[in-house]
């Protein structure tokens, strides 16, 4: 229970008085939830200044229990009580009330003020804690009391309005100016923010309120704060859980295998993460073929442009260097007719490796499938050429002796403007290193029977060169189970037509004749030479690059000499 008088200004009475916007921010309960606190206070105009023997609570620090209701007492109070009282006969626990020399007041209202713009009362409540602004207002014995919220206007009608003869409270005209707060078994933070006072309307100082201080909430501070605190922490803790989750989705989708000794091959190795989004997370939309070792998926990497990635099932751990390295070395291998290698990626049982994507595709499509246009010849001679001078590059351009070991139509890729690729060095990879793939070395039609007995030389590209030359120039597979029997072995049919002197009888119908004789001549007469059974007779790929350009002549052969034109015994079912 405590009071608390400030009584400072000593005035001479005169008719008028003038308290603007005494702003009393209003008293603010310890429970705000509940709206309850004790007592209230109070504007107080006194005869004396020592009201020491005056009370607490009901009391207002102004009287106690014998001076109270005493006309001795010379006290004028204008009180914001927050108490019911019913010994003063108080209307309610929100009222403000006009106090003459006795605590039970002369006049009171239940806080409210006057709405110009609704023209209606509006409640108030003064423990709310939110600033209140109040007009006492003394003028020819008439004393208004006016209330509003902080940022209104003063009201046009007051909610007190009485007759008080100031003169009859205080005889000697003398009085001083003050507050008087109390507070008793309920408490309740009472703030005065600013005030001003004046004997003349004229010279009363108008309030800035832009400059008041804010009013101090200690118990809802507190709350708040540890509020905030709680939230913050709350939303660090689901930050950190969707950042840790993501995370582990992340390393779970985009984990990779990498070991020390790759290092050196750094420029070469792609991200998986990088694959993965280039290629839309592997979107099937995007898979361009399934093979025998796994899937080609087409894919854009930024700057690179558009890419082809395929992906390789390897479990085979051992010899992995080995084949890394032998993916680096085929990559770093640059020749304008061979598909560009641009580097691997590694994963748990996966190797993928990442080549530029061809638009055109592989050249079999355009031979063998009817729905694409058929190639003209002179572009057939040119992609031959051209394949022709990478096989040559690769076995006698590099630093060392590259077999690319899987000759054939679907490994010739072509680009939007028909220019012919050598791609798939799968096989030149592999064939040493990958414990999965030794037994596949090649494919059945372009191997040279040698190849089970002495393994892959040079030779045997040169053979399965010799293949795809007859390919691209008769339109048809190296063999064909649906052909009458003859016709099957396309190496022995291009033979035959040239024993009965009828070369052009094996040319593809799809020319329609439109090609120059003697160079199908001598471009199938070069396919015979290559695909020659005897690997001693067949010419180095320099030299069949000197043929296929007319910079050397063919030798002089005929259907009858030795190795021409005979299929490989050791592929029976070929015959
Ligand atoms: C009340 O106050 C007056 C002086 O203001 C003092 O003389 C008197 O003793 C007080 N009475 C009580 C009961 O405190
Ligand atoms: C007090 O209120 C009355 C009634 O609303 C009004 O007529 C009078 O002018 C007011 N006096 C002052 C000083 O505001
Ligand atoms: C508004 O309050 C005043 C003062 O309490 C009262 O005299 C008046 O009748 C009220 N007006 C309305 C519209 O309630
Ligand atoms: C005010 O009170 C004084 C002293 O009691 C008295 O002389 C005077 O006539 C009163 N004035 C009015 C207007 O009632």
């Amino acid at each position: 229970m405590l009071s608390l008088t400030a009584l400072s200004i000593s005035v001479q009475l005169h008719r008028n008085l003038y308290l603007s916007r005494l702003i009393s921010c209003a008293l603010l309960s310890l429970s705000q939830e509940l709206m309850v606190g004790g007592h209230g206070i109070a504007f107080v105009l006194s005869s004396s200044m020592n009201l020491t023997q005056a009370d607490p609570s009901q009391y207002f620090g102004l009287f106690n229990i014998s001076t109270n209701g005493s006309p001795s007492s010379h006290l004028l109070a204008i009180e914001l009580d927050t108490v019911k009282n019913a010994e003063f006969k108080d209307i309610d626990k929100n009222h403000v009330g006009i106090d003459e020399n006795s605590l039970q007041s002369v006049d009171s209202a239940s806080a409210s003020y006057y709405s110009d713009k609704e023209g209606k009362n509006i409640s108030l409540r003064i423990l709310s804690g939110d600033p209140l602004q109040v007009w006492i207002d003394y003028e020819n014995t008439l004393l208004n009391v006016t209330l509003a919220p902080l940022r209104n206007l003063k009201p046009s009608k007051p909610l007190l309005s009485r007759t008080i003869n100031l003169t009859a409270i205080f005889p000697d005209r003398k009085t001083f100016v003050g507050f008087s707060a109390a507070t008793g078994s309920l408490v309740s933070y009472q703030y005065i923010l600013g005030w001003s006072f004046s004997r003349s309307r004229v010279s009363l100082q108008s309030i800035d309120i832009s400059k008041l201080p804010t009013v101090p909430r200690p118990t809802k501070r507190k709350i708040s704060y540890l509020l905030i605190v709680l939230l913050v922490i709350l939303a660090l803790i689901v930050m950190a859980a969707v950042v840790g989750g993501y995370y582990l989705y992340r390393r779970k989708i985009y984990a990779e295998v990498k070991e020390p000794w790759e290092k050196e091959y750094h420029p070469f190795r792609y991200s998986y993460e990088s694959l993965y989004k280039a290629t839309r997370g592997f979107n099937k939309k995007g898979l361009l073929g399934k093979g025998f070792f796994g899937e080609v998926y087409k894919g854009t990497l930024p700057l690179v442009g558009d890419i082809a990635v395929e992906i390789l099932l390897n479990d085979a751990t051992q010899g992995m260097k080995q084949l890394v390295a032998e993916v680096v070395k085929i990559g770093s291998l640059q020749h304008k007719n061979l598909v560009p290698l641009l580097g691997y990626c590694r994963r748990k049982g996966e190797l993928l490796l990442v080549s530029k994507y061809m638009e055109g595709g592989s050249i079999d499509q355009y031979l063998f499938n009817s729905d694409k246009p058929p190639l003209p010849w002179s572009q057939r001679l040119a992609i031959l050429k051209d394949i022709a001078s990478a096989l040559c590059y690769l076995h006698t351009g590099a630093s060392q002796v590259v077999l690319h070991r899987d000759i054939k139509a679907s490994n010739v890729m072509l680009d939007e403007n028909l220019q012919g690729f050598l791609g798939d060095f799968r096989m030149a990879m592999f064939d040493d290193h990958g414990a999965t793939f030794t037994s596949v070395v090649g494919t059945i039609g372009y191997m040279a029977f040698e190849l089970t007995s002495t393994g892959a030389s040079t030779r045997t590209d040169v053979y399965a060169f010799g293949v795809f030359i007859l390919e691209v120039t008769c339109g048809r597979r190296p063999f064909d189970p649906e052909m009458p029997i003859e016709k099957r072995h396309l190496v022995k049919w291009v033979c035959e037509c040239w024993r009965k002197g009828s070369l052009v009888d094996a040319i593809d119908t799809r020319l329609r004749g439109k090609f120059i004789q003697e160079e199908v001549d001598m471009v199938l007469k070069l396919g015979l030479l290559c695909t020659n059974i005897y690997p001693e007779f067949r010419p180095s790929m320099d030299i069949v690059v000197q043929y296929i350009n007319k910079h050397q002549t063919l030798p002089d052969i005929s259907v009858d000499t030795p190795g021409i034109g005979d299929s490989t015994p050791y592929f029976p079912h070929f015959r």
